[in-house]
């Protein structure tokens, strides 16, 4: 293979992205971009791939969720910090349930890139190009809100940088401390599961007086007051992932700086494209998106060529095959996995397998679709001896109704309620909590399992 270039993309196949028109404000932002700091640190990126080794092993569990597409005109300190509160309960849920650290990485800071399924839109017999995500056009139905336009590169960079600050206060600033478990839980969760998560935040509590009773608090406070939070997006948009990437200086080798991990989609990840080929040169650790129609002999090459030295924790493979369809594809690629040898780390998405649209004309999914999936996942992980690593989802700490189903039941009738996402639909605060319940118990039958094999 080829030595690697950050612009080495540039000579393959692209899909999904942007024909700008003007060329000379578009080299103007890359080079404006090239000179602004990384968001993120080598050695971070670093810590993430040793995490999410431990999680290809059962040693951890990747929690990986955020918005579809994050928006410009959503951007506040609250939508964050909710967010990122129903985050650290679904994590505390399934540390419970796991009995091993939950590694959490947002959907956020950077996820602002969409591909989509058709490359234009009609209403009312008006066609227009698609909207693809705040960093490249509007989501307005007009013909000037949809031209790309590279300037929305650097309100990107602004509004990413500022999240993640926010986020990294939140981790180190006290906001997190695990004493404050009770602290999290958000006004609007349903009943049924604030008192689920109640119990358990009062087990919590009552193990923290108790170890600080016993005099082992003090010396592990640090660990217990701080949460490392990882942010993560589509590496889409390759212009903004170029101009991102920074030579690190202990290891020569090179970061993608605009987040700690970057995935591949499922509509990017031709073997010869351009996705594909960023993506091998970086030493952050990489997704990548497996639907039904990944051929093993494709996810062979994909495999050797984004984790070329067999890394453990370099290359995380999220599959999302929709509920009914995981029994039929995931073993066939757990079987190509095994022959290459090679070292991954599994993680579920339930949702991008799951999208209808509704009788109402919104585009959602089913509550309970999202939760078989969950359940084939580990189902097949079980049977065949290998590892459920984690779960990615989309979902926000807002009271949206964008996904039916759930135990505060959102009706198809509902959905216009609070739709506010800018693409996908979101699992709601009620609705994700809910789900990480039902993954401890999938992982708290599994460890159980487990012990009674080795005790029988
Ligand atoms: C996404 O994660 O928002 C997405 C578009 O997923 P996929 O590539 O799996 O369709
Ligand atoms: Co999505």
């Amino acid at each position: 293979m080829t030595e690697w270039q950050k612009s080495g993309w540039r000579a393959k196949p692209r899909v999904q992205m942007p024909d700008y028109t003007d060329q000379a404000k578009l080299e103007a932002v890359e080079a404006q971009l090239s000179k602004y700091p990384p968001l993120v640190f080598a050695g971070e990126a670093r810590k993430l791939k040793k995490e999410l080794g431990a999680a290809s092993r059962g040693e951890a569990f990747l929690l990986q969720g955020g918005d579809c597409a994050e928006a410009f005109d959503q951007f506040s300190a609250n939508a964050i910090r909710d967010t990122f509160k129903v985050m650290l309960q679904m994590a505390m849920v399934l540390t419970f349930g796991a009995k091993v650290p939950v590694v959490k990485v947002g959907r956020m800071a950077g996820q602002f890139a969409k591909p989509r399924s058709a490359p234009t839109e009609v209403v009312d017999g008006m066609e227009l190009p698609s909207y693809r995500g705040d960093i490249i056009n509007e989501l307005a139905f007009t013909p000037e809100a949809r031209i790309p336009d590279p300037a929305k590169m650097l309100q990107a960079y602004t509004q990413a940088a500022a999240t993640l600050n926010l986020l990294r206060a939140f981790s180190t600033g006290g906001y997190a401390d695990v004493h404050q478990v009770h602290q999290w839980t958000l006004g609007f969760t349903d009943r049924e599961e604030s008192e689920k998560y109640r119990d358990m935040a009062n087990r919590i509590s009552d193990t923290l007086d108790f170890m600080k009773a016993a005099g082992v608090d003090s010396d592990r406070a640090h660990t217990l007051a701080t949460v490392d939070f990882y942010t993560s997006h589509e590496s889409l948009l390759l212009e903004y992932e170029e101009a991102l990437t920074r030579q690190d200086s202990t290891s020569g080798k090179w970061l993608a700086g605009s987040g700690h991990m970057i995935w591949i989609g499922d509509r990017t990840r031709q073997p010869d494209g351009a996705h594909v080929e960023f993506a091998r040169g970086v030493l952050n650790p990489v997704g990548l998106k497996c639907g039904p129609t990944t051929t093993a002999e494709d996810l062979k090459v994909l495999m050797s060529k984004l984790n070329p030295e067999n890394e453990a924790g370099k290359l995380t493979l999220i599959a999302r095959f929709g509920a009914g369809k995981v029994g039929e594809h995931l073993p066939r690629l757990i079987k190509a996995v095994a022959e290459e040898g090679a070292n991954v780390t599994w993680v579920c998405d339930p949702m991008h397998g799951n999208t209808i649209k509704s009788s109402t004309g919104y585009k959602t999914r089913p509550f309970d679709l999202v939760l078989r999936e969950v359940r084939e996942f580990f189902g097949i992980h079980n049977a065949e001896g290998t590892v459920p690593g984690g779960v990615h989802f989309e979902m926000t700490g807002q009271d949206v109704t964008e996904c039916t189903g759930g135990v505060r039941a959102v009706s198809e009738e509902n959905l216009s309620d609070r739709y506010h996402t800018a693409c996908d639909p979101r699992l709601n605060a009620s609705q994700s909590l809910e789900l990480a319940f039902l993954v401890a118990e999938e992982l708290t039958s599994r460890r159980e399992a487990q012990l009674a094999a080795k005790a029988g």
